[in-house]
């Protein structure tokens, strides 16, 4: 009796442990907004070099605090230590002259075969404990017509589509190589690119946040980690035209990141990959309600990008409506290579799709198929379920219908 209860003793703690380890391994909580440095009023003209002068001289620790009116600005960048704080009620809009964020090729604002001609709208390089703040909203204007253009970015990013290359438009927010982030509160809109991209970043929080743009403009991508570690993204609402949150591993892993009391609307699900050649591990999602998106859960690779995947944990996810509840795929746009990728210790709890859709679950080949777990994962009557090389322990639960009800993922 007492060796048995010891042994279930250690089971128990071995499963926190592991548990434990599967997410972001900072103790997060609620951020609070840094004091303020410094307190703006818009002028209605171009105020980038007000803003920045303010952002080089503020203390650290401290926040420039835009406090009244409407901002026009070209590219900002946040110091290490310093904070950026949009208050309610204020709208700082990004100027839409391509030729402000040239990275030198004179590319920004056109089409070509690499499409990184242009600096973002706001970047925090190298910093450490930088942030951005605020109820205000940031707004990309990628629906305004470009300066010296006929179109918008977002009309550049559909031209391109047709050409089969790539539009030179800038992230909204970009994060490299830094540490202790923070994105907290802010309303971040139509960005004409990426809206907020980490990369190379350990310990960031992005919590409360709102991201909106229509389901129509290409590549707005809500928040992506790219080769990231301590990563929570919390309490946030994203509806726009591609991946809500999409982890990618291109020059590093991505580890740890918890994806917490979400609820998406429009986009394109919650993404890993494709681009992760180096390998995502012990991410966590819980919590999240989808209403809308093209998929909900999504893993994607194949054997040009590769790319190992592990211990991935998603728990408590409701899903509206989504074409794809679940979209495993090892083989993504066909695209070959020489790399193998992995899709091991998939885990799927407690998951709720109350609408038909189709379940793909594609591995790569009899030793090397898609390994996931499914329990108490509920799908609608009617629904497809394509599995090729699929190894699936559990199974699916058909009962859900769309009288059913989601509740609604803490979200504000
Ligand atoms: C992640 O957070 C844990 C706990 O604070 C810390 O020990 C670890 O060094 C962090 N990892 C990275 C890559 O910063
Ligand atoms: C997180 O909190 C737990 C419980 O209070 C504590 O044991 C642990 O050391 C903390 N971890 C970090 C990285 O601060
Ligand atoms: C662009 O979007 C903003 C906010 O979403 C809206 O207020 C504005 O009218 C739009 N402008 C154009 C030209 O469509
Ligand atoms: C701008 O585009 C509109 C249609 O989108 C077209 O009618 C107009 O002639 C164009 N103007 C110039 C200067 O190219
Ligand atoms: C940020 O990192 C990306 C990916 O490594 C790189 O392409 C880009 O040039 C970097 N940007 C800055 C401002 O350092
Ligand atoms: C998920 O939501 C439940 C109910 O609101 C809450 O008790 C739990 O702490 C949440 N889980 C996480 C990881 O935030
Ligand atoms: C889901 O989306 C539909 C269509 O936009 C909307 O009518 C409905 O209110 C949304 N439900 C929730 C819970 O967000
Ligand atoms: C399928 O997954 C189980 C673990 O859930 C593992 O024991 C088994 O070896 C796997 N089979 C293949 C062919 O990978």
């Amino acid at each position: 009796m007492i060796e048995s209860h010891k042994f279930l003793v250690t089971l128990i703690f071995l499963a926190l442990i592991s548990c434990g380890a599967a997410r972001d391994l900072r103790n997060v909580t609620e951020p609070k907004t840094p004091e303020t440095c410094a307190s703006l009023k818009a002028t209605g003209g171009d105020d980038t070099k007000v803003i920045q002068k303010a952002l080089d001289s503020c203390t650290k620790g401290k926040a420039v605090a835009l406090s009244s009116g409407t901002f026009y600005s070209g590219p900002l960048t946040i110091p290490s230590g310093v904070n950026l704080l949009v208050d309610e009620g204020v709208t700082l809009k990004a100027l839409t002259d391509p030729s402000l964020y040239d990275l030198g090729a004179k590319t920004c604002g056109t089409l070509n075969e690499f499409g990184v001609g242009c600096k973002a709208f706001i970047t925090i390089h190298g910093a450490k404990s930088s942030g951005i703040y605020g109820k205000g909203t940031i707004d990309g204007q990628a629906n305004v017509t470009m300066v010296g253009k006929n179109k918008t970015w977002w009309e550049l990013s559909n031209d391109a589509l047709v050409a089969g290359n790539y539009q030179n438009n800038p992230m909204l927010v970009q994060i490299n190589d830094s540490a202790d982030i923070t994105v907290y509160q802010i309303t971040l809109i139509n960005s004409p690119f990426y809206t907020l991209t980490g990369y190379e970043t350990n310990g960031w929080t992005v919590w409360g946040i709102t991201i909106l743009a229509p389901t129509t403009a290409r590549n707005t991508d809500g928040v992506d980690p790219i080769g990231c570690q301590n990563v929570t993204i919390a309490h946030c609402y994203i509806s726009m035209g591609d991946d809500n949150v999409a982890i990618k591993a291109l020059t590093g892993p991505s580890r740890h990141i918890s994806v917490l009391n979400n609820h998406f609307d429009e986009g394109r699900g919650i993404s890993i990959g494709s681009e992760i050649p180096h390998g995502v591990s012990d991410v966590y999602v819980a919590n999240v309600t989808l209403n809308g998106s093209v998929n909900g859960i999504h893993i994607k690779s194949n054997t040009y990008r590769g790319g190992h995947v592990r211990d991935i944990t998603y728990d408590n996810l409701c899903v509206y409506r989504a074409q794809h509840p679940i979209y495993l795929e090892m083989d993504y746009v066909h695209l070959h290579g020489n790399r193998t990728p992995e899709f091991r210790r998939i885990t799927i709890n407690n998951m709720k799709a109350l609408k038909k859709g189709e379940y793909i679950i594609y591995g790569l080949s009899e030793s090397n198929p898609v390994q996931v777990t499914l329990n108490n994962v509920h799908v609608a009557k009617g629904s497809a379920f394509l599995e090729r090389f699929a190894n699936i322990t559990g199974k699916f639960i058909i009962d859900s219908t769309s009288e059913d009800r989601c509740g609604y993922a803490g979200i504000h």
